[in-house]
């Protein structure tokens, strides 16, 4: 199979993870007879850098002309880096929400999964860790408060600032099915999460979470306020399995529930449409602090990887074997340093992708 794949290598340690999970997609296709096409193109500070925006048209031309999209990561420190010293709409985070908009990317699939060899990294009580957690956050990614109407005015010398929140039926419903397509491949457990008691975009969202609801009576579900979400990941993360929310919610829950699972260098993405396309990524950020210093994790990039091999390929034989690859690397007891404990070998970003790239 011919594989034609946009990469984005992006800022910080993106340029390094996203190297090493070529590496791995080589020898698999090396493996099992693919041809990997890989295309670079420019977004975040290092297209601002070259082409004074975040994200060029023909960038997005090129990605829409792909078959999927492998991201690195992108941004700088906000304190420090000059790209933060311009106008929002030309910051290296304009450019991710534009692909996401132009792709029409709505659906984010985060998954926080603890890993067994990887407990000891847990920050929960360990009564709490014992039951283990699978959790999969699907958050809404083209709506609510990131593309509603925004400004700042002044009235009468008092500055203001206004961000809007709206959804339509037909944002939440598409969403809603996607949530419950996968929950059925799953445990058959959706929780919605919301601000009902509050929001009339998350009365809308429950009321149409229940409609869809009714075409799926094999999946259970529930809905919880998004501020007890917060504490229930943290209580009780084995309750869940698919939490699905809109945008803003999203965003903070999914980091959340990454931090619980102790090794945010390990966890995945899908940014997905309603076609085999997809935009996959860390769940991680850029890292400015330990760029080019080879003391990344490329875990989670090399996981995005496999991701695309199943959601967009159909490919999930090849993507068990990089997943099992990265399982057998931590048991042989390699670690990066974000996943480091005592005994094991600690080893940098080239040489984990290089350890996981044997074992393929
Ligand atoms: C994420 C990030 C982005 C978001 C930022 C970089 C705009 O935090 O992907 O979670 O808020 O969506
Ligand atoms: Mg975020």
């Amino acid at each position: 199979m011919r594989l034609n794949i946009v990469c984005i290598p992006g800022d910080g340690i993106g340029p390094e993870i996203v190297t090493e999970a070529k590496k791995v997609l080589n020898k698999v296709a090396e493996k099992y007879g693919h041809e990997m096409v890989f295309t670079d193109i420019l977004m975040g500070g290092a297209s601002i850098d070259v082409h004074g925006v975040p994200l060029t048209d023909e960038a997005i031309a090129a990605a829409k002309a792909a078959d999927a999209v492998l991201m690195g990561s992108i941004g700088g420190d906000t304190n420090t880096s000059p790209w933060y010293q311009l106008p929002p709409e030309k910051r290296p985070e304009a450019g991710l929400l534009k692909i996401r908009k132009a792709l029409n990317l709505f659906a984010n699939l985060r998954p926080a999964v603890l890993y067994e060899e990887l407990a000891a990294a847990c920050p929960l009580k360990e009564e709490i860790s014992a039951a283990g957690f699978d959790i999969l956050i699907m958050r809404e990614l083209t709506g609510g408060l990131y593309f509603g109407e925004r400004k700042t005015v002044e009235e009468n010398g008092v500055r203001k600032a206004i961000d809007t929140l709206t959804y339509d039926e037909n944002e939440i419903r598409r969403i809603a099915i996607k949530g419950f397509d996968i929950a059925r491949k799953r445990k058959k457990k959706l929780t919605s999460v919301d601000k009902a008691n509050v929001l009339d975009s998350s009365r809308l969202w429950r009321a149409v979470v229940n409609e869809v609801a009714k075409e799926y009576p094999d999946v259970k579900v529930e809905h919880m306020l998004v501020d007890n979400c917060a504490m229930q990941l943290v209580k009780d993360p084995a309750q869940f399995d698919v939490v699905l929310t809109e945008n803003m919610f999203g965003d903070i829950l999914s980091d959340e529930a990454s931090m619980v699972t102790g090794s945010i260098g390990m966890l995945a993405s899908a940014s997905l449409n309603d076609t085999k396309f997809g935009l996959y990524e860390p769940s991680h950020g850029s890292a400015p602090d330990i760029a080019g210093k080879d003391l990344a994790n490329p875990i989670a990039t090399i996981l995005s990887a496999s991701m695309m091999l199943r959601y967009s390929f159909d490919l999930d034989r090849e993507a068990d074997a990089i997943d099992a690859a990265v399982k057998k690397v931590l048991q042989d007891g390699y670690r990066t340093g974000d996943i480091m404990s005592e005994g094991c070998k600690k080893v940098g970003c080239k040489e984990m992708g290089s350890l996981i790239t044997e074992r393929i």
